[in-house]
């Protein structure tokens, strides 16, 4: 991503914090098992504000500092290290390719960041994402405060930076939404993939294959989130990542699988015939799941609550479960008594960003919050029917859901995902072309 762009968030952010010192750090390597440690991901606030993507790294922003706003503290260079575990950029390049106006090593942390919180009156923090640091930082304050009778005072607000942060984060520019483009095409394209690799008997985890071979082949270094393979029965567990049972002929496949490029997200799912033809239960609910899906798209514009879509897929799908004589009240009883989360039991959608669940708010003073071009939502609603004495055998154990990523534009909306078919026709289609 453009460089000045993360200048110009750190310019926004510093706008917003009036006077202070904001204080962020970045995750920490997580050991998986023995000398093993998880593929090292940075905290999406850190990346946000920095483009800084190594462990062990804290920024410091203090709005109108006369020797520089943005200070960071990194990893020295380590030429041993770096031989075992790769570059590390060092304190002068921070300065010179990530433009901090100062950086200190990150063993200089505890000797440093005290002096700049001296005199400050607000402290701005992450509150609770790493809560280790939280400590440290009331120590810092502690050990100001004991030194008040040489005339330094120390901070005596804090505040969570999320807050600034989030909203923010929650409008995306035209840069951000470039990048979620191509990490929707990318996962869409995989998505493709399995449909055409498709054959019963395939297991679960050669289809999870198949979309995360092509995510990595496209780019991606991760998927944003672990993929769902889930066959038969197993679309009825909303996350679940097993992914080690082999298909069965008549069964549909539900795959929830999005790439992440640049440390932003795609979430897409898609639910096919794994034999490449829906039976005649299976399209019905497919065409129910879909008709609701596309009736949220459309309440997904500037000016629409949060809530609008997710209102429209259930008002859909109630009715069509009335139709279908699976709900057995009126469609009005059933919303009154929400009967229908039998069957449909998650929310329609969320936020969409650099986090898979984005940051931001969902109510804004108690009210649901209005869309506005910029902002990025998933809709995915789906249906899951347990196998149940009251309900015709023929439904039983069927998981559906059609998950596609969507941004507020000034007019209406555009669907990122839109690369991969959601036609049964079409899908089936696809399918049979690869056969
Ligand atoms: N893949 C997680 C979700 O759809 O929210
Ligand atoms: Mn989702
Ligand atoms: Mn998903």
């Amino acid at each position: 991503m453009n460089k000045d762009l993360f200048i110009r968030r750190r310019r926004g952010v510093m706008q917003l914090m009036g006077d202070g010192i904001a204080i962020i750090p970045t995750n920490n390597e997580q050991h998986r098992n023995g000398d093993a440690y998880f593929r090292f991901r940075p905290d999406s606030d850190f990346h946000y504000l920095t483009n800084f993507n190594e462990p062990e790294a804290v920024a410091v922003l203090i709005p109108n500092r006369e020797e520089g706003e943005y200070i960071l503290f990194c990893r020295d260079r380590d030429p041993l290290r770096e031989q075992w575990d790769g570059k590390r950029v060092g304190v002068e390049n921070a300065v010179k390719e990530y433009d901090a106006d100062e950086a200190y090593s990150i063993d200089q942390l505890e000797e440093v960041l005290p002096k700049l919180l001296e005199n400050k009156s607000k402290v701005f923090t992450l509150t609770g994402r790493h809560p280790d640091f939280d400590m440290s930082i009331i120590e810092w304050i502690n050990e100001i405060k004991s030194r008040a009778r040489s005339g330094v005072h120390a901070p005596t607000e804090t505040a969570d930076l999320a807050y600034i942060l989030h909203e923010l984060r929650l409008i995306k520019l035209s840069d951000e939404i470039k990048v979620m483009r191509k990490a929707a095409k990318l996962s869409a394209l995989a998505h493709k993939n399995a449909m055409q690799a498709s054959k019963p008997g395939m297991w679960e985890y050669e289809f999870q294959a198949v979309i995360e071979s092509t995510f990595l082949a496209g780019g991606s270094p991760a998927p944003a989130y672990n993929s769902i393979v889930a066959s038969g029965a197993n679309a009825c567990i909303l996350h679940y990542i097993e992914n080690n049972q082999q298909t069965n002929d008549g069964d549909l496949m539900l795959i929830d699988a999005g790439a992440e490029m640049d440390c932003y997200a795609s979430d897409i799912t898609r639910t096919f015939p794994i034999n490449g033809k829906f039976n005649p239960a299976q399209r019905a609910l497919y065409e129910l799941v879909l008709k609701a899906q596309l009736a949220a798209i459309e309440q997904v514009k500037p000016g629409k609550l949060w809530t609008d879509y997710h209102d429209a897929a259930v008002d859909v799908l109630v009715e069509g479960l009335v139709e279908l004589g699976l709900i057995k009240e009126t469609k009005e009883e059933s919303l009154k008594s929400k009967s229908y989360t039998r069957f449909y039991m998650h929310r329609t959608g969320h936020w969409l960003g650099m986090d898979v669940h984005d940051v931001g708010d969902y109510k804004v003073e108690d009210e649901w919050r209005v869309l506005e071009p910029g902002m990025a939502l998933t809709v995915e609603p789906g249906l899951y029917i347990p196998a149940d004495d009251d309900i015709e055998p023929r439904w039983h154990l069927i998981g559906i859901r059609i998950e596609d990523d969507v941004v507020v534009t000034k007019d209406g909306n555009e669907v990122l995902s839109s690369g991969v078919p959601k036609d049964p026709d079409e899908i089936e289609r696809l399918m049979q072309e690869a056969a």
